[in-house]
C-alpha cells in the first residue's frame, strides 16, 4: 500500500502580472478556471486529501470549488508560497508526504505525477523537485547544482545574479516533501529576499545543509509546467489544452482542415467522423451526427445535429437540432 500523500494546491495569490481584477486561478483556460484544470489532475492521483491555499477573492475561490472535495485553507495575507504551505500544516496532518502544486500550472498530467511520486517514494527523498530546461527561462527560479548535477538550492529569478539568470533548469513549482521535513523546514525559512516573502524554495537548500535527499525530478515537456503568470502564458495554455483536445477528436475521426482555428468544448460530442472546416467553434452540449460538414467559421452552442447534416460557413446556430441530412445556409443566424 502506498503511505499516505496529502496534496496541498497554492491559490491565494493575486497574480499582479494578469492585471486583473480577478483572482487569477480563476481565469478560464480551455473552458474551466485554471484551478480546476489542477484539481482534475489530483483527483486522478493516489492522494489522500487535497487542502487549497486561498486568500486573495477567497470568497470568490471557494464558491469556485463547490463541488470538489477539498479542504479549503485560508491564507489572510499573501506572505509567500512557503508561508502559504505553512498554513496547510493542519490539513495535512496524518499524511506522510505532501504534494505541493501551484493553481496557475494547467497543463500538468496525472501520469507525469505519479512517475514523480512513484521516484520519490524509491528514492526515499526528503524532497522531490519538478524541474524542467527552457530557452527562455525568464521569471522563474532557478536550479543551482553542482559539479555532479545535485540539486543545492533554488534562486528566484528577482534574486539571481546575472550569471544564475544564465541558467535553464527551472523550478516547476510542483514538489512531493517528506511532511515532517516540509513544516520544520518551512519553520527556519526566513524573509531576506527581494521580495521580503517567506519562499518555499527555500527548503531546498535547507534539506541539502541536513544532508536530506534532494531528488531532482527532471520533466522534458516544458509546456507541461507551464505557470501561467501573465496573459500571454494565458493563452499559451489554452492553445496547448485545445491542440491536446484537438488530437483526440482527430485520433477519433473527425478531420479537422484547421485544427489551431478550431475551438471544441469538451462538453461536445461526436456520434462518428465528420468533417470541419477551419475557425469552427463548438461549445455547450452540442452533439454531432455522424458524416456531418461544418463549413468555415460555423459557430454551434447547444445544437443537436442529425447524422449528414450540413452547416453553411458562418451561421451562427444557438439552442437549434437538425435533423438529418438538413442544410443550413451560410451567414445566418439562429436562435431555437
Ligand atoms: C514560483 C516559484 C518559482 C517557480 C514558479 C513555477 C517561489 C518563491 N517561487 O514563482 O521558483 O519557478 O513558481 O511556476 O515559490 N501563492 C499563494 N500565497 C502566497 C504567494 C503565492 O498561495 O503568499 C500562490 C499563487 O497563487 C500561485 C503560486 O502560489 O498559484 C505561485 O505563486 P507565484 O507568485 O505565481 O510564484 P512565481 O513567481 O511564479
Ligand atoms: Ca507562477
Amino acid at each position: 500500500m502506498l503511505p499516505a500523500i496529502s496534496a496541498v494546491v497554492l491559490a491565494a495569490g493575486k497574480g499582479t502580472r494578469m492585471k486583473s481584477d480577478r483572482a487569477k486561478v480563476l481565469h478560464e483556460v480551455f473552458f474551466q478556471p485554471m484551478v480546476h484544470h489542477v484539481l482534475d489532475t489530483i483527483d486522478q492521483l493516489p492522494v489522500r486529501g487535497c487542502a487549497v491555499i486561498i486568500g486573495h477573492q477567497g470568497q470568490r475561490v471557494l464558491h469556485s470549488l463547490e463541488g470538489y472535495q477539498i479542504t479549503p485553507v485560508i491564507q489572510e495575507e499573501q506572505l509567500g508560497t512557503g508561508h502559504a504551505v505553512l498554513c496547510a500544516e493542519q490539513a495535512c496532518q496524518g499524511a506522510e508526504h505532501v504534494l505541493i502544486l501551484c493553481g496557475d500550472t494547467p497543463l500538468i498530467g496525472h501520469r507525469t505525477l505519479e512517475a514523480m511520486i512513484a521516484t520519490h517514494l524509491q528514492q526515499k527523498a526528503a524532497v522531490t523537485l519538478m524541474t524542467t530546461r527552457l530557452a527562455d527561462p525568464f521569471g522563474y527560479g532557478r536550479i543551482i547544482m553542482d559539479g555532479e548535477q545535485q540539486v543545492l538550492r533554488i534562486v528566484e529569478q528577482k534574486d539571481a545574479s546575472p550569471a544564475e539568470q544564465e541558467i535553464r533548469d527551472i523550478n516547476a513549482g510542483i514538489y512531493l516533501v517528506r511532511r515532517e521535513f516540509l513544516f520544520s523546514a518551512l519553520q527556519q525559512v526566513g524573509t531576506e529576499n527581494s521580495q521580503g516573502e517567506v519562499y518555499l524554495t527555500d527548503i531546498i537548500a535547507i534539506a541539502v545543509n541536513q544532508g536530506a535527499l534532494v531528488q531532482n525530478f527532471s520533466h522534458d515537456r516544458a509546456i507541461d509546467v507551464l505557470g501561467v503568470n501573465s496573459r500571454v502564458e494565458l493563452a499559451q495554455a489554452q492553445e496547448e489544452l485545445q491542440a491536446r483536445h484537438n488530437r483526440r477528436l482527430m485520433l477519433d475521426g473527425i478531420t479537422m482542415l484547421d485544427p489551431a482555428s478550431t475551438l471544441i468544448a469538451p462538453s461536445c460530442s461526436f456520434a462518428g467522423e465528420a468533417l470541419l472546416h477551419a475557425g469552427v467553434q463548438l461549445t455547450g452540449s452540442t452533439t454531432i451526427g455522424r458524416g456531418c460538414i461544418l463549413s468555415r467559421g460555423a459557430v454551434l452552442h447547444d445544437c443537436h445535429l442529425g447524422d449528414d447534416a450540413v452547416v453553411g460557413a458562418y451561421a451562427v446556430l444557438e439552442n437549434c437540432s437538425l435533423g438529418a441530412r438538413e442544410r443550413v445556409p451560410p451567414l445566418i443566424h439562429r436562435v431555437s
